[in-house]
C-alpha cells in the first residue's frame, strides 16, 4: 500500500531569531509536520535546541511535532521531550546499547516511536525492531548541518529498509539534501515522509514557504511508485 507523502520542514534551516514565527509560517505554507532537530555537541559537531523551546513552540503550530534527537544520551530525555509536546521521538540505533528497550521506552510514554540510522550504518542492525517502530529515519546526509549534498548511495538502503517493512504500519522517513530534485529518488525508493530544511526556507522569505513545499511534494508524488 502507498502511504501518504508527508513534507517535514526542518526548522534548522529557519531564523531562529523568530522561530516561533517561523514555525507558524511553514505550518500556513503546508508543512504536514514540524521536524525538529535536537543536537547535542557530542554524536553531532553542532548544537541546537532541546524541550524548553519545543514547549514554547507548541503554542505557534498543532502539526505533527517530528522530534529527531541527535543527542548521546536520549533514554535520559525521552520523557522531557514528551512533555515538551513531541508526537513522533526519533533515536539514533548508533547511540543505544539496548535499542529495543529505548524505543519501548518512547511508546510507553505515549508517543511514536522512530529509530534511525546513518548513512553509513547498515540497514541490518534495525532488523529486530520493526515491531516496536512507527517510523524508520534513513539519514542521507551526515547529521550535523542543514544544506549538505544528499548521499546518493543510500537510496538502495531505502529500497531495502521498505521491502523489510512489508505491509507494517511504519512510515519512512529521510533527511538530509532533499530538494525537488532528489524528492523522485527517495519516494521511487520508498520513502513518504520527506524532511527538507535548505530547500523550504530557501531565502528564508515566508511568502515562497508555500510554493517550495508544495514543489517537492508533486516531485514526489509524481515518482511514488
Ligand atoms: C541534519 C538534520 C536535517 C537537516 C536537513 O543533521 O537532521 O534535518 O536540517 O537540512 P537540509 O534539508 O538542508 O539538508
Ligand atoms: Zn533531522
Amino acid at each position: 500500500m502507498t502511504r501518504p507523502i508527508r513534507i517535514a520542514p526542518s526548522i534548522l534551516s529557519a531564523d531562529f531569531s523568530k522561530i516561533g514565527e517561523e514555525v507558524a509560517a511553514i505550518d500556513a505554507a503546508g508543512a504536514d509536520w514540524i521536524h525538529l532537530d535536537v543536537m547535542d555537541g557530542d554524536f553531532v559537531p553542532n548544537i541546537t535546541f532541546g524541550p524548553p523551546v519545543i514547549r514554547d513552540l507548541r503554542r505557534h503550530s498543532a502539526k505533527c511535532f517530528d522530534a529527531h534527537l541527535m543527542i548521546s544520551n536520549p533514554d535520559a530525555y525521552i520523557a522531557d521531550f514528551q512533555k515538551a509536546g513531541s508526537e513522533v521521538i526519533t533515536i539514533h540505533a548508533e547511540v543505544c546499547k539496548h535499542l529495543d528497550r529505548s524505543l519501548a521506552a518512547i511508546r510507553d510514554a505515549g508517543v511514536k516511536a522512530g529509530v534511525a540510522i546513518n548513512p553509513a550504518t547498515p540497514v541490518d542492525v534495525i532488523g529486530h525492531v520493526l515491531d516496536r517502530v512507527d517510523l524508520i529515519l534513513l539519514m542521507t546526509v551526515n547529521p550535523g548541518f542543514g544544506g549538505q549534498k544528499f548521499i546518493h548511495a543510500v537510496l538502495p538502503k531505502i529500497a531495502a529498509i521498505r521491502d523489510m517493512v512489508g505491509d507494517r504500519d511504519i512510515d519512512i522517513e529521510v533527511d538530509g539534501g532533499v530538494t525537488v530534485e532528489t524528492a523522485p529518488l527517495v519516494a521511487q525508493a520508498g520513502a513518504n515522509v520527506l524532511v527538507a530544511g535548505s530547500a523550504v526556507f530557501g531565502d528564508r522569505d515566508p511568502r515562497h514557504y508555500a510554493e517550495n513545499i508544495k514543489a517537492i511534494r508533486m516531485a514526489a508524488e509524481a515518482a511514488q511508485n
